[in-house]
């Protein structure tokens, strides 16, 4: 049976948020008390994708190798790959070719976070159908920054990287679901006029073949990319309170494999041991 992979790229300068980023990968950020990169990878495993694999320039992949390790400690198997230049984020489907095989894939990007079980139930839907691609679209108010999806007849239409005429305020989120194949898809693109491969374009594609689907998000779910200043406080905080109100960590990596039976409490109690931090009281909570 075909299994779906990740990928996550944590590519990109992260320019606009310099000069918290001259040596660090955005992606390695803090949000709140997690390194940034964990809560995508907390989607993907939620969704129960146990082999992925994570793209960044030929500076940051070895930091990204020595935070998240052979992924062992969580009961996944994670695969790195560089990407030499920014070359756009659907360039990442081409370097996972190898990786992906003949499976269906998910990219998510190293930056983006969603929260919320409804959020999470629609991206199960999403990730069920392995025939067709799937995007989510989530409303902004600043349209001329993102991929956007303009709808003709109550349909999808076009999908447009960061149009300067915005004529809708849909996004596209960072989670893209693909058939097997992907790659070949991939490859048939052309560089945009910032030399990016755009994935609105490869997007667009499986619009234009009927083979796209759209699941439009309200403001009820929480989708937030962390590219500004005041993006990334807006998540540390969003974090530092859902986690009080709930009294429940968010993309607490651990938490999430030991409910897919992934890991055992044994190897819990063995993470705890060497934690200092109240992540480690965290975790002795869940095992008992
Ligand atoms: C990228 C994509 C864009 C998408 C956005 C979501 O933009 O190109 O289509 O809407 O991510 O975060 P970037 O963050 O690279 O400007």
């Amino acid at each position: 049976m075909s299994k779906r992979k990740g990928i996550i790229l944590a590519g990109g300068l992260g320019s606009r948020l310099h000069p918290l980023t001259d040596v660090s990968s955005k992606q390695l950020l803090p949000v709140y008390d997690k390194p940034m990169i964990y809560y995508p990878l907390s989607i993907l495993m939620q969704l129960g994708m146990k082999d992925i694999l994570i793209i960044s320039s030929p500076e940051d992949l070895p930091r990204f190798k020595s935070l998240l390790g052979s992924g062992t400690k969580w009961g996944i198997n994670l695969s790195f790959k560089m990407q030499k230049k920014p070359n756009g984020i659907a360039e990442a489907l081409i370097l996972g070719k190898n990786f992906l095989k003949e499976n269906p894939s998910c990219l998510i990007l190293g930056d983006n976070l969603f929260f919320g079980e409804k959020l999470i139930s629609k991206l199960k839907i999403a990730n069920r159908d392995i025939l067709n691609a799937s995007v989510l679209t989530y409303p902004v108010n600043d349209p001329g920054r993102y991929g956007i999806l303009e709808k003709k007849n109550n349909k999808p239409y076009k999908i447009i990287e960061k149009p300067s005429k915005p004529k809708s305020n849909k996004a596209i989120t960072g989670i893209y679901f693909y058939p097997k194949n992907v790659s070949l898809e991939a490859k048939k693109l052309k560089p945009s006029k910032r030399r990016e491969l755009e994935i609105s374009d490869l997007n667009q594609t499986y619009l234009l073949k009927e083979k796209l689907s759209v699941t439009e998000l309200d403001k009820k779910s929480t989708w937030l990319d962390c590219g500004t200043f005041e993006s990334l406080l807006n998540a540390s905080n969003f974090v530092s309170k859902i986690q009080n109100k709930q009294n429940k960590k968010v993309a607490c990596l651990e938490e999430i494999a030991y409910k897919n039976n992934w890991i055992s409490k044994k190897h819990i109690k063995a993470i705890i041991k060497v934690s200092t931090s109240s992540y480690g009281n965290y975790l002795n909570k869940i095992i008992n």
